[in-house]
């Protein structure tokens, strides 16, 4: 059967466990300057960008070289699929040249439709619904830093907008139970349906009016951009409307006394984030970047079968 990674519902809590095993594995060979695991050895992985991306697009490539393969990326706009092609073509035609496919689009339903008729692995590069493989790589970095802590006795808070992040979130602590905690402002809240599903499985979801009470005994403090992809000519009433959302210093002290701080990246600072918080010893920030990368790798390994 053909393991797709659309949500992060896609993986059970056991499979995450083993792909985190394996990342760590990676990452810790790779620093000792082993890159090589050849799983991808001859084969092509295509990537389909209809969204800007730094971190999305060097770290699955540089992914796929490490593991042996060959990275096709393509601008959507340069492929038949903005010219209309069906989605059942494109998918049938491009599962008999490559191993998988990763798409960074706006509508996740472009996934679900191409999923539909693949016989590879179709991986969600970015959604407005989801990020799965950033959420991945964040649960990944806190767990690092937990030692003998449990994952799920944590609270991992979220502070800001309700869009592709937080949702994936809510899905991220259904998964593995942890408590999760959201301030998000009035009309800026996650889908209704993912944040219902969530909370039927895991009711150490809450959301919260003031971000000072969400990072109440947090041991992560998490945001992203006011304004994501797509959203660009709302900017000016976001910034109106996301006062009093930045994490501060002060936002910091009163979340648990060891709490580290995460962000997907790009960061816009001075908005959701002060510089003093991003470049704080609790900011992971580029260690998650680079998580990316180890995580990726682990998470190919698993949906790609060897031949
Ligand atoms: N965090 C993330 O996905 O970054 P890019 O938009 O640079 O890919
Ligand atoms: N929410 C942001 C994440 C970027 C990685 C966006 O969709 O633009």
């Amino acid at each position: 059967m053909t393991r797709h990674y659309i949500t992060f519902r896609d993986l059970s809590k056991e499979e995450y466990e083993a792909v985190f095993q394996r990342a760590a594995h990676l990452k810790k060979a790779r620093r000792e300057g082993r890159y090589h695991f050849p799983h991808l050895a001859g084969r092509s992985v295509g990537m389909i960008f209809n969204k800007n991306s730094t971190r999305t697009r060097v770290s699955f490539e540089s992914a796929i070289t490490e593991l042996g393969g060959h990275a096709i990326v393509l601008a959507a706009s340069e492929t038949q699929i903005s010219r209309g092609e069906a989605p059942s073509h494109t998918a049938r035609v491009l599962s008999r040249y490559l191993s998988a496919l990763v798409i960074r689009t706006y509508e996740e339903t472009e996934l679900t439709d191409l999923a539909a008729h693949a016989t590879i692995p179709i991986i969600n590069g970015l959604t407005n619904q989801r990020h799965p493989c950033q959420v991945l790589t964040d649960v990944f970095t806190l767990v690092e830093t937990l030692e003998a802590e449990k994952l799920e006795d944590q609270i991992v808070a979220w502070i800001g907008d309700g869009h592709n992040m937080a949702n994936t979130w809510l899905e991220a602590a259904a998964v593995f139970g942890f408590g999760l905690h959201l301030a998000c402002p009035q009309g800026y809240q996650p889908d209704k349906a993912i944040l219902a599903k969530a909370q039927a499985d895991n009711p150490k979801i809450k959301l919260f009016d003031s971000p000072l009470e969400a990072v109440k005994g947090a041991r992560a403090v998490n945001t992203d951009v006011f304004t994501s992809m797509g959203q660009e000519k709302e900017i000016k009433q976001r910034l109106k409307d996301f006062a009093g959302y930045q994490v501060t210093k002060e936002l910091m002290a009163k979340a648990a006394p060891q709490a580290i701080f995460l962000h997907c990246l790009p960061a816009h600072i001075g908005e959701e984030v002060t510089e003093e918080v991003l470049e704080s010893p609790a900011s992971l920030v580029f260690e998650e970047a680079e998580n990316r990368l180890h995580a990726q790798k682990a998470l190919l390994e698993f949906l790609i079968p060897s031949l």
